[in-house]
Order: C-alpha cells, then sequence, then structure tokens
C-alpha cells in the first residue's frame, strides 16, 4: 500500500473515532540493512537504507493532557494515559509500549508536551526483520516533534527510540533501525558509524535493484535469543581488554585467552570480520563494483551463519537460491536481527524478474511455505506527510 493509501486510512479512522479530522500527518519508514548485522551495539558499522514500507501516523493535539493512540490495524483498539504523570509499560498492549515509551522519554528530556489524538497504520511486516518496531517508535516521536514544534533532531529521536525498545519493550538493541527510519536518504544507504552516528551516504544507482525476500519464519526478538547474543559479545570484548568489539583485530581475537571455536570466540570473529566486511562493502559500491559487493554479502551471510548462529535453515535455503540464480553479478544475505524474517539481494536490474522466478519456483516447493517479494528503493527518514 503506497504512502498515500495508508495516509487516507490513518485520516479515516482518525475521523471515525476522534470525530473531528487529523491536523497532522507523519510517517517513518522501516528498513532494510545490506550489510553489517549485530555490529551496532559493538559501536560499528553498518549500511542500511529506509525502504517504501512505512508507519504513518495522524493526528491533533488535545488540550487537556491525555495522549490517546488508536491502533488503526487492530480493530482501532484503544490506549490512554495523562502525558503529565508517570507513563509506564502496559501489560496488555503490546504495541502501544513503544510509543508510550518514546513519549517517557521524550519528556524525560526535558522536551515539553502536551495531549494528543494518534491514529497509528502502517504497512511494515511485523517481526520480519525490517524493523516494524523502530518505525513504530520514530513515528511516534516525529508525531510529537510536529505537533508540539520540538527543537529535537532526527539523531536525537532515534536515540529516544533506543531507549523505549530497551526499556518498555525489553530489547537491548542497537541503534542502526531507528537511526535509518529517522535519517535515511532517497536513493542511497547509509554507511553509519554506530560509535560515533556519523554516517556518509552511499548512492544506489538505478541500475542496481534492492530485493527483499520474506521467508514468512517470524522471530521475536524481544524473546531473549538477541539480548543474549548481546552479552556474548560484550564478554568477548571485556576478555580482550576493548571497550567495545570495534575495537578489535582478528588478530588480537586469535592471541587472547579466549578458546577457539568457543560460542564467544565465534560471536566476536563474526562481529570483527563484519566490521571490516561493511566498510569495504560500501567502498565496492561506491566504486560500482557489484561482484566484490556480492562477495562480501555472501560471506557476511556464511559469517552470521557458521560464526553468530542466527540463520535458519529456511532462510539459508533462500540465499543458496538466490546466489544461483545471481552468481557472481550481485549478492545476497540474511537481513536483520535473525532466526528468520527477511533475506536482501542486490543485483542489476535487469536481473530482477528471472531471479525472482527463481525464487518462486523452489522456495515453496521445499519448504511449504510462500514467500513474498518486495522490490525496495531507498527512502527518505521520517517527517511530514
Ligand atoms: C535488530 C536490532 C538492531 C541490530 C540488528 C542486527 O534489528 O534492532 O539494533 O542489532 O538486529 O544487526
Amino acid at each position: 500500500m503506497p504512502s498515500k493509501q495508508l495516509k487516507q486510512r490513518a485520516a479515516n479512522a482518525f475521523q471515525d473515532v476522534c470525530g473531528y479530522p487529523a491536523t497532522t500527518f507523519v510517517q517513518a519508514p522501516g528498513r532494510v540493512n545490506l550489510i553489517g548485522e549485530h555490529t551496532d551495539y559493538n559501536d560499528g558499522f553498518v549500511m542500511p537504507c529506509a525502504i517504501d514500507y512505512q508507519a504513518v501516523i495522524a493526528c491533533a493535539k488535545r488540550d487537556d493532557g491525555v495522549i490517546r493512540l488508536i491502533s488503526v490495524d487492530y480493530d482501532h483498539v484503544q490506549d490512554s494515559f495523562v502525558v503529565n504523570q508517570e507513563i509506564k509499560p502496559t501489560e496488555d498492549k503490546l504495541w502501544a509500549n513503544y510509543m508510550r515509551g518514546v513519549i517517557h522519554f521524550l519528556k524525560e528530556k526535558g522536551y515539553s508536551l502536551g495531549g494528543a489524538d494518534i491514529a497509528i497504520t502502517g504497512n511494515v511486516p511485523l517481526g520480519s526483520g525490517l524493523s516494524s518496531s523502530a518505525a513504530l517508535e520514530v513515528v511516534t516521536g516525529q508525531a510529537m516533534k510536529v505537533l508540539y514544534e520540538l527543537d529535537v533532531t532526527q539523531s536525537d529521536l532515534a536515540l529516544i527510540g533506543q531507549a523505549s525498545e530497551h526499556n518498555f519493550a525489553g530489547c537491548k538493541c542497537g541503534i542502526m533501525d531507528q537511526m535509518i527510519s529517522a535519517c535515511g536518504e532517497k536513493s542511497h544507504a547509509l554507511l553509519l558509524d554506530c560509535r560515533s552516528l556519523e554516517s556518509k551516504a552511499v548512492h544506489i544507482p538505478e541500475s542496481v535493484s534492492i530485493m527483499i525476500v520474506n521467508s514468512h519464519v517470524t522471530h521475536s526478538l524481544v524473546d531473549g535469543a538477541y539480548n543474549a547474543l548481546r552479552e556474548q559479545c560484550e564478554e568477548a570484548s571485556r576478555l580482550l581488554g576493548k571497550v567495545a568489539l570495534r575495537d578489535a583485530t582478528l588478530a588480537e581475537l586469535d592471541a587472547s585467552s579466549i578458546e577457539k571455536g568457543s560460542d564467544v570466540y565465534k560471536r566476536a570473529h563474526h562481529v570483527i570480520s563484519e566490521n571490516e566486511r561493511t566498510v569495504a562493502c560500501a567502498d565496492a559500491l561506491i566504486a560500482g563494483d557489484l561482484q566484490k559487493v556480492g562477495e562480501y554479502m555472501y560471506a557476511s551471510h556464511a559469517s552470521m551463519r557458521d560464526d553468530f548462529e542466527i540463520t535458519v535453515p529456511e532462510i539459508d535455503y533462500i540465499v543458496e537460491v538466490l546466489a544461483e540464480a545471481l552468481g557472481n553479478k550481485g549478492g545476497a544475505r540474511m537481513t536483520g536481527g535473525g532466526f528468520g524474517g527477511c533475506c536482501v539481494a542486490l543485483m542489476p536490474t535487469e536481473m530482477v524478474p528471472q531471479v525472482q522466478a527463481a525464487i518462486e519456483a523452489k522456495y515453496q516447493a521445499k519448504t511449504g511455505i510462500k514467500e513474498s517479494i518486495y522490490i525496495c528503493t531507498p527512502q527518505n527518514g521520517a517527517g511530514v506527510i
């Protein structure tokens, strides 16, 4: 559904529930990460782009200090609270927690807010590694920023979204998803340094297409697997005497007391090598060398499969089929947190039909699950629509 239709859907629901028209419309996109997985919370590098799937809000100020959240896609279920009272997570409306957290942390950072009616809709596939939760957080911050003319930067909105995810949703995520949702640039991926939050825009020419294949094997990052991986990385950097794995080299890992082949070793091996691949892959993309880009993407996938151990058989199979169809003309890998979700492939645009046909012929036949395929172009980050 293009954003115009999402906007209309939010506008209609707002009018139906609130009985008056919304004054303000904002969007925040989901993202696909081209390379750099589980590097963000290790102070490393990632290269995502924002995609044409979004969370959209229709909203208006209220002068009684009440914030009312309306979930357009779930039977107009509502959540409400008073902005100037303590805001806590709810037990039963998990979707609302992401939004409550953002409002809580905006307040905590000293921004002055009032009440609002907020109707939320979206089309970022849930639990698919395309950052539906970051889109929800960032769009909420964006709505309050516009309604109350807050002097908050897009990077700070991203940090506030991350704080919400840590404290109101329980996932100790890195900063990648919120940053790209808040700061994405049309026609570009961003090579983002997750330590300094500086980014470099990497142009994706029209001759290169981004294909996302959704395995429809879903995951929940809130279930603890993600946080456990993060702890193993932190353990590795402690044993290496580093502030973060960003600062370690493979030679240092090999010379350390960390036992080769242990889980902690393998996690560190992935992160350290993935950081190198991500920076090199950005250079290859800038140089227009799609064959090199492909080599880094395939290597990234192998590292996620063998060292980080976050792929599942369905995902490995999709990458196998993509690799077979693409050869050295492009590249493919799992994208996102892992345990299902989506794969991403970069390829010359003229190859899209044949690659798509290969997936359609093989994935369901092998797994019994029907995939979804999205061809995406990089979009701007959050803003008014
Ligand atoms: C999830 C997290 C991100 C990042 C990725 C893995 O999407 O939200 O911060 O760690 O997993 O790269």
